[in-house]
């Protein structure tokens, strides 16, 4: 019986076949219910038990051997048949891959952020979770400040202390308390606030906050720079301050920049007035730098803070700020050519 399996063994080693109904044959007479290994097994039992042993190796060698050939047969079937079918031609163009878009805010932020980094501004993250004192105190914002209320700040459930940050303007503190004057940083990310969610506010958006302290700095610097920020982004240079009021700033400004009321939507867009408010600004606050550890008798500073959604909205025409988070891939798809 020995040499009646070392011949089937050598008559599976020697098997070939490209043909898928060759090879299910191989298998039924080989492997199948009725099959030479099941017919060996059977045998088996009958055999004496010192070569039981023996006998029961040969045949699950057989076993082995056998099923080891159908898989590579079949495999290479599959292989060969890829390689005939049409669907693999090789001479065929490959598939185009198609590229992903960027989200919108993304394009927007990066657009800022390069026309920053033009006139020598870095960039600068801090956390999304911050404590009281980079959000608020060192902010100079008092205990009692409407902006700590709770309706506008969410506050950690398991920890009080933290809250999800309302402005990167925490972001700037950490920046001072880590460099020295010359400080030129901008600050993007995303800012929470405890608002109704609607068409036109959200309860997280996103942010650029922009810092300037060195010596000698006025409100002439800032106004120059965001005049030629304006121009950069929107093409329009005309803008207008007006007195404002920001806890970390003294004098504080808001700026508008002249849109114009050439089309219905301009008109619709400013409200019939042809100016939009674009961002905060002022003089950093003395208090907020010598909380920061720079010493305000020696150094001044400017600093400036714009939603980035808002002006998303605004350059893409969109009108309603959910769109943006709502992940819906029929919108996100529409932002292939950036608009810059
Ligand atoms: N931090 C302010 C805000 O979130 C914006 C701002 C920044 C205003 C810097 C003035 C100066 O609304």
């Amino acid at each position: 019986m020995v040499e009646k399996i070392k011949t089937l063994i050598e008559e599976v080693n020697g098997f070939a076949s490209n043909d898928a109904k060759e090879i299910e044959a191989f298998r039924i007479r080989f492997l199948g219910k009725k099959g030479t290994v099941p017919g060996l097994f059977s045998k088996l039992k009958q055999a004496k038990d010192e070569e039981k042993k023996v006998l029961g190796n040969a045949v699950n060698q057989l076993k082995a051997l056998a099923q080891e050939k159908i898989t590579l047969l079949k495999n290479n079937l599959q292989d060969f048949d890829a390689v005939r079918s049409p669907v693999a031609d090789l001479t065929l163009p490959g598939d185009p891959l198609t590229p992903g878009t960027r989200h919108p805010i993304s394009i927007v932020k990066n657009k800022i952020i390069d026309i920053f980094s033009k006139i020598g501004f870095n960039i600068s993250e801090g956390p999304e979770i911050e404590d009281d004192w980079h959000n608020f105190s060192a902010l100079n914002l008092p205990k009692h400040h409407p902006a700590r209320d709770m309706q506008d700040t969410f506050f950690l459930k398991t920890n009080p202390e933290l809250l999800l940050r309302t402005h990167t303007s925490s972001v700037q503190v950490r920046y001072m308390e880590n460099h020295k004057p010359p400080i030129r940083t901008i600050s993007p990310g995303r800012v929470y606030r405890n608002e109704a969610v609607s068409a036109r506010s959200h309860c997280f958006f996103h942010q650029v906050e922009g810092l300037y302290v060195d010596k000698n700095v006025s409100f002439a610097d800032l106004k120059q720079t965001i005049r030629f920020f304006t121009e950069e982004l929107f093409g329009k240079s005309k803008i207008r301050l007006r007195p404002s009021y920001f806890p970390f700033t003294e004098p504080s400004a808001e700026v508008d920049v002249y849109w114009g009321l050439d089309t219905e939507a301009d008109y619709r867009i400013t409200k019939g007035t042809g100016w939009l408010e674009i961002m905060g600004c002022g003089m950093v606050d003395p208090n907020v730098l010598e909380n920061c550890g720079i010493n305000p008798k020696d150094y001044s500073g400017f600093a400036f803070g714009m939603g980035i959604d808002r002006i998303a909205l605004l350059l893409y025409q969109i009108d309603d700020i959910r769109l943006f988070s709502e992940n819906d891939l029929r919108f996100l798809k529409q932002f292939k050519r950036e608009i810059f």
